[in-house]
């Protein structure tokens, strides 16, 4: 993927007919797939055309793309060769009022915690991204991907462990459960779930007792962080 700013031109307008001159921000995304034919490619932005088997593609991708460019005043172009690859560029209008984007001058966390901290989740993005922004504020982080990793990692700290941060939907064992059994061990330690399902993460709360904090899914890292 590459990003650029780029002037179109009345050359290009001239060979594009649903391209206009003026100022655009490029994106160009170049894969090296099966690529395209001729004949293929002058059918990729039609409503339902593809190329997969039968249930594996809507034909909606890319009909999609050119819809949200026609409608935002863009341009897309691709160039394709069989059994080497495709580029699409996309071409958005570039703007020249700078762009205040919300929440962004909240760029330093104030926030900070200090003790033992067992994250655990599946979704290994989230957990790594988590895990970051949870040492950065002073936890000392053990990981782990699901409940039986939970308790060998807890097992294996010699310490004390302060809070437990849990999805609630977790592999071989769920976040409450895990809960019961870590508290079997150790207890005193503070109980945070994670859930993206709300009347899920309810129900368990229920489950679980009144201590536990709930937090939903997609979270902000000040909430996480709070
Ligand atoms: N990067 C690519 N390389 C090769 N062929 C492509 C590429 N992108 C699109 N195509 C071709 O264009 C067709 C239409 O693409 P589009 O994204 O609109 O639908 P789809 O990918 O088939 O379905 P869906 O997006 O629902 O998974 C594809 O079926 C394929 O033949
Ligand atoms: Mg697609």
């Amino acid at each position: 993927m590459e990003t650029q700013a780029r002037h179109l031109d009345e050359a290009y307008a001239a060979v594009n007919s649903d391209a206009h001159v003026g100022d655009y921000v490029l994106i160009t995304v170049t894969d090296n797939g099966s690529g395209m034919s001729k004949e293929t490619m002058a059918h990729i932005f039609e409503t339902f055309f593809t190329t997969k088997e039968q249930g594996k593609g809507t034909g909606l991708g890319l009909a999609t793309v050119y819809g949200i460019l026609k409608q935002s005043k863009g341009h897309i172009s691709v160039y394709s060769e069989s059994g080497v690859g495709t580029t699409f560029k996309v071409y958005l209008p570039a703007v020249a009022s700078t762009v205040r984007v919300a929440g962004a001058e909240k760029a330093s966390l104030t926030v900070r915690g200090t003790g033992t901290l067992l994250l655990v989740e599946d979704e290994t993005a989230l957990r790594v991204l988590a895990a970051t922004l949870l040492k950065k504020i002073g936890y000392t982080v053990l990981e782990a991907g699901n409940g039986v990793q939970a308790l060998a990692a807890a097992e294996a700290h010699a310490g004390k462990i302060d809070v437990v941060v849990a999805d609630i939907v977790i592999p071989q064992m769920g976040g409450p459960q895990l809960v019961e059994k870590l508290r079997a061990k150790q207890e005193g330690f503070a109980v945070i779930f994670m859930s993206g399902y709300t009347e899920a993460a309810a129900l368990e709360h229920a489950r679980v007792g009144t201590d536990a904090i709930l937090l939903n899914k997609p979270f902000s890292a000040e909430t996480l962080a709070g």
